[in-house]
Parts: C-alpha cells; sequence; structure tokens
C-alpha cells in the first residue's frame, strides 16, 4: 500500500468536527512543525510587509481568518501573537497572498482556478474568504484529488459555504479523460506534482498527465513544488523540459535553509526544497 493508498483510506469516515485532527492527514496532506509557522510567517513579513508587518492589524481586516482556521481542530496548533493558530496557517498564507500578488501584477481580475492535491482546501478556503478584498473574483474553484481526499475536500469547503461554483473532481475519472473540461485560467499545485512524482505507484506518468493535459494548456500555473526522494532533480529537469513560455514557476528559495534543516524531519525538509527559476 503507497502511502497515499493508506491516506485514502484514513480520509472515508472523517466528521467536520474533527476533520484536521488526524494524524496521518495531517502528516501526508497538511503538515509541519511550530518551525516552520515561525518561519513561514518570517516569510510573509518580508514579501509583504504591508499586510503582514502588524499580525494583529491583519487579522483585525479578516476576522475570519482565525475562526476559519479553527473548524475541524487542527492536529498541530501553536501560538502566535496571542492566537491560537494551525501551524500551517502561514504558509497557506504566504501562497495565497503570492496567487494574489501575481493575478493583481498579471491584471486578471476574475480567476477560474483548477487545482492538483489541495490537501484539506485550506488554501483555496483562504483565497475564497479574502481574494474580494483584494478586487479579485474567484468564479469558479476547481479540485481534483484521490477519491476520498477530494471528498474530504468537498466536505471541509462545504461547511465555509462560499458564494462560488465548486467542482471537485476525482482523479481516476480524470485519469480516464483527459479531455475533460476543466474552464479554468490558473492552475494551482503546491507540495503536490513533485510529490506525486516520488510517492504514488504510477507517479511519473501521473505527472506527465497532469503536464501534458492540463499545465501546457492553461495561461496561468502557479506551482510550489516539493519533491522528495533522490529523483528529485531529473524530475525537475524533465519538468522544465515540458514547460512552455507561459506558464509562470513561482519557486521560493530561501537561501541556506536546507542546510539549516539537514538534521531535522524529511517532511520538513521536503516543504522548504524550492528550486528558484527565473
Ligand atoms: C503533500 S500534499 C499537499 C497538500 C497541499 N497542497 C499543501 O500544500 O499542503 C499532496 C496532495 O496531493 C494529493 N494527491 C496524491 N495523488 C494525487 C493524484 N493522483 N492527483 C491529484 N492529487 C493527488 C494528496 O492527496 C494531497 O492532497
Amino acid at each position: 500500500m503507497t502511502t497515499y493508498t493508506k491516506c485514502n483510506e484514513e480520509a472515508k469516515n472523517v466528521n467536520i468536527v474533527n476533520i484536521r485532527n488526524n494524524r496521518m492527514l495531517n502528516a501526508m496532506i497538511e503538515g509541519e512543525g511550530a518551525a516552520a509557522t515561525w518561519f513561514n510567517m518570517e516569510n510573509l513579513k518580508k514579501d509583504y510587509p504591508q499586510y503582514f508587518t502588524n499580525f494583529n492589524e491583519f487579522v483585525n481586516k479578516f476576522p475570519t481568518i482565525i475562526t476559519d482556521d479553527a473548524v475541524g481542530n487542527p492536529y498541530l496548533k501553536c501560538t502566535y501573537m496571542n492566537y491560537k493558530i494551525s501551524t500551517s496557517l502561514p504558509r497557506y498564507l504566504w501562497y495565497a497572498f503570492d496567487i494574489i500578488n501575481e493575478l493583481t501584477k498579471s491584471n486578471i481580475k476574475n480567476v477560474k482556478i483548477f487545482e492538483i492535491g489541495g490537501g484539506y482546501g485550506i488554501l483555496a478556503r483562504i483565497l475564497l474568504r479574502i481574494s474580494k478584498k483584494y478586487n479579485i473574483k474567484i468564479k469558479k474553484y476547481s479540485m481534483v484529488d484521490v477519491d476520498n481526499i477530494v471528498k474530504l475536500q468537498k466536505k471541509y469547503l462545504d461547511y465555509f459555504n462560499f458564494d462560488c461554483e465548486t467542482n471537485f473532481i476525482n482523479f481516476s475519472e480524470l485519469y480516464k479523460n483527459p479531455d475533460m473540461d476543466i474552464d479554468c485560467n490558473l492552475i494551482i499545485s503546491s507540495g503536490s506534482l513533485g510529490e506525486i512524482g516520488e510517492v504514488s505507484e504510477d507517479g511519473k506518468n501521473i505527472q506527465n498527465f497532469y503536464i501534458q493535459n492540463f499545465l501546457n494548456k492553461c495561461p496561468n500555473v502557479h506551482l510550489h513544488w516539493s519533491p522528495q526522494g533522490p529523483k528529485t532533480s531529473h524530475t525537475f529537469q524533465s519538468f522544465k523540459s515540458y514547460t512552455k513560455k507561459d506558464i509562470k514557476h513561482l519557486f521560493h528559495a530561501p537561501s541556506g535553509l536546507e542546510n539549516a534543516l539537514k538534521d531535522k524531519t524529511r517532511e520538513t525538509i521536503s516543504l522548504f526544497k524550492y528550486k528558484k527559476v527565473s
């Protein structure tokens, strides 16, 4: 059984009250420890000082960020400036602001998103909550994942009752039907495509399936590539050869971090193994 198969089994019967309180799901589709929380908060402050130098101000502007985050009783929590938050929140905020920033720079005001391997759907939750305030309308949010995980994403996101068309797609259906019309102008993948290539059975084919049928056909792609294992650079090279000029790569390369984290857990390191491509 691959880890994703186990994870898929684990996701079968989760209930919204404790949907984020599952150790295995946390490790596989979300988690990082408190060290990453502080690191990502620093990234947010550095990249978006206008919003994050004072976290209180951000929370005052978006109070639901904290209450939404508590839904499902997150497995890993910490206290940041007197706020109880999940340890992954700053990372998703960082991704969300990278995306909002890119959309604003590209003057894209109406967006139809297709997210591949979105974990719980936390990035979707944040984008759907805050985008309007930055003059971006998310007209549609589609997600694809393995079957029980995509059901879990639906359960999680439906709870918030966002005013947005959603589409939850089972990966095995999509794999059989690569011409399925997803109707999107932005594809997001954070920590999924890179990992699928290494972790899943048949991972390379799956990776190529997404790249050829979807990424190469979409005008905007926001990608955080965090591959694991020895095949990393090979995977990355083959990905580069597939890309078209109009595909955007937004990789973060925190300098010196790989060395600093060398003795930490594999999961923690993988989160930060991004390559910078200009
Ligand atoms: C490490 S998690 C990343 C989750 C989230 N994007 C994040 O940044 O925390 C990898 C995600 O890829 C999903 N996944 C695994 N196989 C997949 C497949 N064939 N198609 C789409 N998603 C898949 C997993 O279920 C999980 O949601």
